[in-house]
């Protein structure tokens, strides 16, 4: 059986963290899931490192619906958690229903929809019709042209307080997932004792519930410099499915993410 959304819940209620990796292909996945990861993240983030774009814009619904199928035949057994692409959750909830059934009929179980508060409503639109939802805040990549760069967010404290105000609207809408990327260690931590369902931290903290990577950052293969919270396991291993198995029994042991991954404010 692939693990569920109950499965997730019932970790976070053991207190055993939930290793999640963006995935993109079947080969991948195969090796993911071996080596124990128990999420995998089909993320827009394919537009950068797959693609070649600089930014996660030019991806679309068939995108990540090809992807998602392409990672469900190589990990049978690992969650699947597919990016609602930029421009399909913002139009009308109707609309966004549309293309979240496009991902869930590609295999994903869970939708992933960057914002805040205002997208609560849709949220609410998607779960209450079948469709759950895992709600991405903090520093979201599709609003990189608003926020001026891929820049941590929330250091200033009346954003930190919308971002808190945020999760807690996000959690109340019926999102029963929330990933928080790239806000100082202190905020992170208010949000994770805040909210009761699990959250994903990636630049946030080591007490959330799970922490998520960009595979190809923890490989070292990124064209880019790599944030502040990437650790590149690669590099103190021998093999992909090495850095893989030391990703998951860092994250599940509470030592990764480390202080020198997360952001003072
Ligand atoms: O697209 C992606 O890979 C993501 C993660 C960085 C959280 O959304
Ligand atoms: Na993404």
């Amino acid at each position: 059986m692939r693990t569920s959304i109950v499965d997730l819940q019932l970790m976070q209620e053991r207190g055993e963290k939930i290793a999640m990796l963006t995935c993109y292909d079947s080969s991948f996945a195969r090796v993911l899931e071996q080596a124990g990861v128990d999420a995998l993240l089909i993320g827009d983030s394919l537009g950068m490192v797959v693609q070649g774009h600089d930014s996660p814009l030019p991806v679309s619904i068939a995108d990540i619906a090809y992807h998602t199928r392409c990672v469900a035949r190589g990990a049978p057994k690992a969650f699947l958690l597919a990016d609602m692409p930029f421009a399909t959750a913002q139009i009308s909830p109707e609309d966004t229903f549309r293309n979240a059934a496009e991902l869930i009929r590609a295999g994903a179980q869970m939708v992933k929809i960057e914002g805040g508060s205002s997208m609560a409503p849709t949220i609410s639109f998607l779960v209450t019709r079948g469709i759950p939802v895992c709600a991405h805040i903090g520093l979201t990549p599709q609003s990189v042209h608003q926020l001026g760069g891929f820049k941590v967010q929330g250091r200033n404290v009346a954003v930190a307080q919308q971002i808190l105000t945020d999760a807690q609207a996000l959690e109340r809408s019926g999102a029963s997932m929330i990933l928080i990327e790239a806000v100082p260690r202190s905020l992170a931590d208010q949000i994770c004792a805040q909210v009761r369902v699990p959250t994903i931290g990636i630049g946030a903290s080591p007490h959330c519930s799970g922490q998520v990577l960009v595979i190809y950052d923890m490989l070292g293969l990124g064209a880019y410099i790599p944030p502040r919270f990437v650790r590149p396991f690669i590099q103190e291993t021998g093999s992909i499915a090495e850095a893989v198995e030391l990703y998951v029994r860092e994250v599940k042991a509470g030592q990764f993410p480390g202080e020198e991954h997360c952001y003072g404010v």
